[in-house]
């Protein structure tokens, strides 16, 4: 162990497996909601690198319950994925709780509300970060879903509209008495996006001040950055968003970190063989022609750090068959293999 390694060691008395109501975690790591790319196939792959949550991408409450058919493909699930927390976002207290509903019926283990989405579209809604505005609205949204589920029901927010955290701990406190069974935190303002630093000292105050379940999330690049969080903040678990894509090993190497194992980089046919994992479970989920178009751009993520990636992300391209993926795949290792040598 390196002596960052050994300075990010967890506090052993910090509870291993978390609970969230009725569910009990296998492990302190969480796979974040990301729109358009935590679907099935990635967050299979995340779940079998180690992770204990998956969580889906957001959902619109109002398309589920208007039985639109792209919302329903979204989801799509697997036992092996399970727990599986399914995100809804959206701001009529009716619609969300009948949409929580819904999800409960089509075997949701876990419904998330979105507290903290910036996009303007979503925003513009009154959804999202935007509920952090007006707490007394969202207290009884919040309560309309309590009472629509009986499943572990949980929110995710951002700090609020400004710095001070005032509206993150005012929410967080609405959200316990409202009978929300764990808070996620993802420590920047609305204005900020993803811009700046988030800020992990939020996190520790809401922990501080909360009977509930709080899970860290934002700017967690590795495991080390994990038990750094947990260790600063008292979180009972961490939210892994950005450093997850492309890179399930994360999820491993935290779990490892966090029983005093020393967390070990992937081998070469590990980030391998996930890649071509990761092609047949897109062509499983979503059939070939479409697993192409989606493989064109997402594949480049598997390849972060590798010799001759920029030539990986050129070639993938032209993906028009599952076969030629799986040749474009092979050549890379084979190129990789032999710059390895020289
Ligand atoms: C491409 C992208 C899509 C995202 N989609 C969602 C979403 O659907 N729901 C949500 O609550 N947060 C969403 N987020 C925010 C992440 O869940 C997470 O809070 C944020 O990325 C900070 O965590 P990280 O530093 O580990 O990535 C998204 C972030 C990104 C980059």
């Amino acid at each position: 162990m390196d002596d960052r390694t050994r300075e990010a060691t967890v506090d052993m008395t910090h509870p291993l497996r978390p609970r969230i109501s009725g569910i009990v975690l296998d492990n302190p790591t969480i796979f974040a909601p990301l729109a358009g790319i935590s679907h099935l196939p990635m967050r299979l792959m995340a779940k079998a690198a180690g992770c204990a949550l998956v969580c889906s991408e957001m959902i619109s409450a109002m398309g589920l319950v208007q039985g639109s058919e792209k919302t329903k493909r979204m989801l799509a699930s697997r036992p092996e994925e399970k727990p599986l927390s399914v995100q809804i976002f959206g701001s009529d207290a009716a619609i969300m709780a009948e949409a929580a509903r819904q999800l409960q019926a089509a075997g949701a283990d876990l419904v998330d509300i979105n507290c903290g989405c910036a996009v303007k579209k979503i925003l513009k809604s009154g959804s999202g970060v935007a509920l952090m505005r007006d707490p007394h609205a969202t207290a009884r949204l919040l309560q309309a879903v309590r009472a629509a589920i009986d499943v572990p029901l949980t929110i995710k927010i951002r700090s609020g509209w400004d710095a001070s955290g005032d509206q993150a701990l005012l929410l967080a406190q609405i959200a316990r008495d409202s009978g929300v069974d764990a808070i996620t935190v993802h420590p920047r303002t609305a204005r900020q996006g993803f811009s700046g630093r988030a800020d992990w000292s939020l996190i520790a105050r809401i922990k501080a001040a909360s009977t509930i379940p709080v899970i860290g999330n934002g700017d967690i690049a590795s495991a080390e950055d994990a038990a750094r969080m947990i260790d600063e903040t008292g979180c009972d678990a961490v939210m892994i968003g950005r450093a997850a894509i492309g890179h399930p090993f994360i999820f491993t190497q935290t779990r490892d970190l966090l029983a005093g194992r020393p967390p070990a980089p992937p081998a070469l046919w590990e980030r391998f063989e996930v890649m071509t994992r990761y092609v047949e479970s897109t062509v499983a989920c979503f059939g070939e022609a479409r697993a192409c178009f989606m493989l064109r751009s997402q594949l480049g993520w598997f390849a972060r750090g590798l010799p001759g990636a920029r030539e990986f992300r050129h070639a993938i391209r032209r993906i028009e068959s599952r076969g030629q993926a799986m040749q474009i795949i092979a050549d890379f290792q084979n190129e990789v293999l032999s710059r390895q040598q020289a």
